[in-house]
């Protein structure tokens, strides 16, 4: 057992995130002091019977037991309970101690628990952690941000724990003051909007493609070894074959579907607002959640609308998958360009100095939006590194191109059968109104003039222009 003060690192909140943590880092030859009011969680992690960890339920000496300067991680639910355990805390801490918040914390909580502790010379620290909890303990993505010299004394600790994609770790400094956490809510974002565009192919594969569970199994397996390589994808080809133990179905007709949420999806879409950073396929994720949660209205509905619609199914099921394979493609890269786009311009707006590369490459591995697909879209903002949006990079313009029509086929299709498919839909008129040169926003803005005085521009001329336009509406 080791002597006291001298564990390496301290980590709060002994839940299955943080004891795999600790038993990772440990793994890694680092000693951790652990800390959980529940005597429960204490001696799951002291029965481990690890030499240098050591789990505790007095918060005085447990911080006693930690080499100093300290380096302490907190992995508790985000909110009250965040600032409770850092009140509990700061009678027992130092100058220049550090405490790390690896819970999915909004970036502003963050912000302001910076401004709290930075004049009271505690570093505090915004860090995402993304892979749940076989991440956390065989390797996640770790997106750390905030002071750049604490940072630096846990830097290498974060690369020894973290997953490796090409044998680069999946963590790297994301920039300054919430940086860390800003990372993370667009990565849920994107994890959202990218489960939503599963479900919708789900939806339509299922009701026109006629696909059973066990071909669903199938079809979702060979495309995690195509160009749909990804975690979600490979997940998805899982849950269609496991049967449910209480009955002789298979689970996935059992769970009832209602999706829940802990709002990091909402908050991207929030924050997209502020930051004017347009993401639809991630707004029409989040509002598709809020609408099948309301399950008994939705039911209600049905009854009133019933029989308006018989679905037709597809004449060639397997060319309906392929076709279907090609438009979720298109869809993910759409995606993802929004949501990386997205964190440009935030990084501009909060002055995070986030490198957009460097956020790609470290969701290569161990994160839950990991894909083959990020190894290219890392690649494109490696070679230009004041790239706009993937949609624009050499790299990808000619798969857009290809694969866009699958997406318009699918999406024509699902409104033909009465099939909502939101997200696939959010990313064709995103990519439609990208590339178009011209938009109908001169109708808004002669509106805007025409009710309030609002002004225009015009094509031809410089300045700004109004007009007392002729017909009088009462
Ligand atoms: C991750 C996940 C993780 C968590 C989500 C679930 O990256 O490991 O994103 O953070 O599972 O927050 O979010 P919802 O409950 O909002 O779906």
């Amino acid at each position: 057992m080791k002597n006291n003060s001298d564990f390496n690192y301290g980590m709060i909140g002994l839940g299955t995130m943080g004891a795999n943590l600790v038993l990772n880092m440990n793994d890694k030859g680092y000693s951790v002091a652990g800390y959980d009011k529940d005597q429960k969680k204490v001696d799951q992690l002291n029965a481990e019977g690890r030499q240098e960890v050591k789990a505790f339920n007095d918060i005085a000496v447990f911080t006693q037991s930690l080499e100093t300067p300290r380096a302490i991680l907190l992995l508790v639910p985000a909110g009250h309970i965040v600032d409770s355990v850092i009140n509990d805390l700061l009678p027992h801490l130092q100058k220049d101690d550090i405490i790390i918040d690896c819970g999915n914390s909004h970036f502003t909580d963050t912000q302001a628990r910076i401004a709290t502790l930075e004049p009271k010379g505690i570093h505090f620290m915004g860090l995402g952690v993304s892979g749940g909890e076989t991440g956390a303990r065989f390797g996640p993505s770790i997106m750390p941000g905030g002071d750049k010299q604490a940072y630096e004394r846990i830097a290498q600790m974060l690369k020894d724990i973290a997953a490796k994609a090409n044998g680069e770790p999946c963590t790297a400094y994301m920039g300054n003051g919430a940086a860390g956490h800003y990372v993370k809510m667009v990565h849920n974002g994107i994890e959202y909007a990218l489960m939503q565009l599963i479900s919708e192919a789900y939806h339509l594969l299922k009701k026109h493609g006629e696909f059973d569970n066990e071909e669903l199994a199938d079809l979702f397996t060979n495309w995690g070894k195509g160009i749909l390589q990804s975690y979600l994808i490979e997940i998805t080809g899982a849950i269609f074959k496991q049967p449910d133990d209480n009955s002789n179905e298979m689970l996935i007709d059992k769970i009832k579907d209602s999706a829940h949420q802990k709002g990091t999806g909402a908050w991207t879409s929030q924050d997209a607002m502020n930051v004017q950073a347009p993401i639809p396929a991630i707004d029409a994720a989040v509002s598709q959640r809020i609408l099948s949660s309301m399950k008994s209205t939705r039911v209600q509905a049905s009854e009133k609308y019933k029989n308006a619609h018989v679905i037709i199914k597809a004449s060639n099921k397997q060319a309906f998958a392929h076709l279907m394979e090609e438009a979720l493609y298109a869809a993910f890269i759409i995606t993802y360009g929004q949501g990386l786009a997205m964190l440009s311009k935030a990084s501009a707006y909060y002055k995070f100095e986030t490198d957009i590369a460097t956020v790609a490459s470290i969701w290569r591995g161990g994160c839950i939006i990991r894909a083959e697909l990020l190894n290219e879209i890392t690649k494109a903002y490696r070679n230009n590194k004041n790239l706009e949006n993937i949609l624009e990079a050499d790299e990808f313009i000619s798969k857009v191109k290809t694969n866009q029509n699958a997406l318009r086929s699918v999406v024509q299709t699902a409104a033909d059968q009465h099939i909502p498919v939101p997200a696939l839909y959010a990313n064709l008129a995103y990519f439609d109104s990208y590339v178009s040169a011209w938009l109908p926003a001169n109708l808004i803005q002669a509106q805007r003039d025409f009710f309030g005085a609002h002004t225009y521009e015009r094509n031809d001329k410089e300045g700004i222009f109004h007009t007392e336009w002729n017909q009088k509406i009462q």
